[in-house]
């Protein structure tokens, strides 16, 4: 049989962890001839990712650099994907979410009248600055994308009201969903040697942040309310994976570095940090994959910015819209850890997975099994 090329492209981390089981699962169809194209947008924060799935892309352009601009990123991944389309020839491409190598190489592929699967397509904030670049990345790639795998009934009917055919619009759920129910069974217990140094039982919170739109100040009253935490609950733990960019690190260090009971630690592989968000009180986080995986195990998370392009977290699932104000984040953060019926009123608000039921990949492989070969 004709088998046909889909290259897969990623990115960053959240790319790598979402994209996986759509790789995983355009194999098991058999009738694809799947690639998996790494930008290298992100680099051991992706390697991470692809090794505990075990995937190997069949090419790194390995465009990271310190401190990288999304001009220098943007022209990187559109001429480094595009010689690679021309190369391989694919038959659809597809790509995820809403970084620069999702704009950036659904862009070269759309200028080859190759056609672009966007996954987890469709989420808005509405506002085009919050999160930046992301709400842009999104909204172009919706515009040329030939189908919108959407994650929830919303993001559709977002789609809809954004003129994409009825044809295109897919409800899949959220892939990420089906990435952590492959990890949970995975692993039980932590494997990273940062995490030896949290005794056994003890109480902890866990926290990421690293939207590029807090860097500076956002990010300083973040940390000032993690401090503020820290200094009223003397018995709490802290374990905070750092991105691996500087601009977030030097800020960070700069408010907890040298603090009794702080984690600081390199990024956590993706089964230790499933590990840390089941077993931590609760989440403070910027993250978008964070908001998602939090609803999915029902754990309180406070969402470390001012919109949520995923308001199903907040309506439906776990999620706290805290924002960036020092005395906001610590006063929600003490809420939790002092009043006995917020957790519990929390988790009883959780709906039943907002964000899929952890077969959004194997949809998206019947649907491009469907197009590309009936
Ligand atoms: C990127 C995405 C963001 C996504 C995030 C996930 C864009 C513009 N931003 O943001 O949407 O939420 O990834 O984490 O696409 N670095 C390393 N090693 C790594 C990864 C990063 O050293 O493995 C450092 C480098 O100095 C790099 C910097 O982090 O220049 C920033 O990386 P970049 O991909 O530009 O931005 P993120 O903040 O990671
Ligand atoms: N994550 C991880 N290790 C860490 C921190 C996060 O594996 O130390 C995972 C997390 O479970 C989620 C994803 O990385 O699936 C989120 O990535 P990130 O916050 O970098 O990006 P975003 O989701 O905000 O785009």
């Amino acid at each position: 049989m004709d088998r046909k090329t889909v290259v897969c492209v990623i990115g960053t981390r959240p790319e790598a962890i979402k994209m996986a089981p759509v790789v995983i699962a355009l194999r098991e169809q058999d009738v694809f001839d799947v690639k998996v194209l790494a930008t290298g947008q992100h680099a051991a924060m992706l390697d991470q990712v692809l090794d505990f799935f075990k995937i190997a892309a069949d090419r790194n352009l390995h465009i990271m650099k310190e401190r990288q601009t999304l001009d220098y990123i943007t022209a990187s991944v559109l001429t480094g994907a595009g010689e690679y389309f021309d190369e391989t020839r694919p038959s659809a491409v597809l790509v995820h979410g809403d970084t620069t190598t999702t704009f950036a190489a659904g862009l070269a592929a759309f200028y080859r009248g190759v056609p672009v699967g966007h996954v987890e397509a469709g989420l808005r904030s509405w506002n085009m600055r919050l999160p930046f670049p992301e709400e842009m990345n999104r909204v172009l790639v919706d515009k040329f994308a030939a189908w919108g795998f959407a994650p929830t009934q919303l993001a559709a009917e977002n789609l809809r009201k954004e003129g994409m055919a009825e044809r295109a619009i897919s409800v899949t759920g959220n892939t990420v969903i089906d990435a952590l129910f492959y990890t949970v069974a995975a692993r039980a217990k932590p494997e990273s040697p940062e995490l030896a140094a949290l005794p056994d039982g003890a109480p902890f919170v866990l926290v990421t942040a690293h939207r590029r739109e807090s860097w500076g100040a956002p990010l300083e009253g973040i940390c000032s309310a993690l401090t503020d935490i820290l200094d009223a609950h003397p018995e709490l733990w802290m374990v905070v994976p750092m991105h691996k960019n500087p601009a977030v690190r030097e800020i960070i260090r700069k408010h907890l570095g040298g603090r009794g009971n702080v984690i600081l630690c390199d990024p956590l592989d993706y089964p230790d940090f499933v590990w840390a968000m089941n077993s931590s009180k609760f989440i403070l986080s910027d993250s978008g994959g964070v908001q998602e995986e939090a609803s999915a195990i029902k754990k309180p998370v406070l969402i470390l910015r001012d919109v949520t392009e995923r308001p199903e977290a907040v309506e439906h699932g776990s999620g706290v819209l805290v924002g960036v104000d020092r005395g906001r984040i610590a006063a929600a953060a003490l809420k939790l850890l002092e009043d006995e019926a917020a957790i519990p009123e929390i988790e009883r608000r959780c709906a039943a997975q907002p964000f899929g039921d952890g077969k959004a990949s194997q949809k998206i492989a019947e649907i491009l099994k469907e197009s590309l070969l009936s």
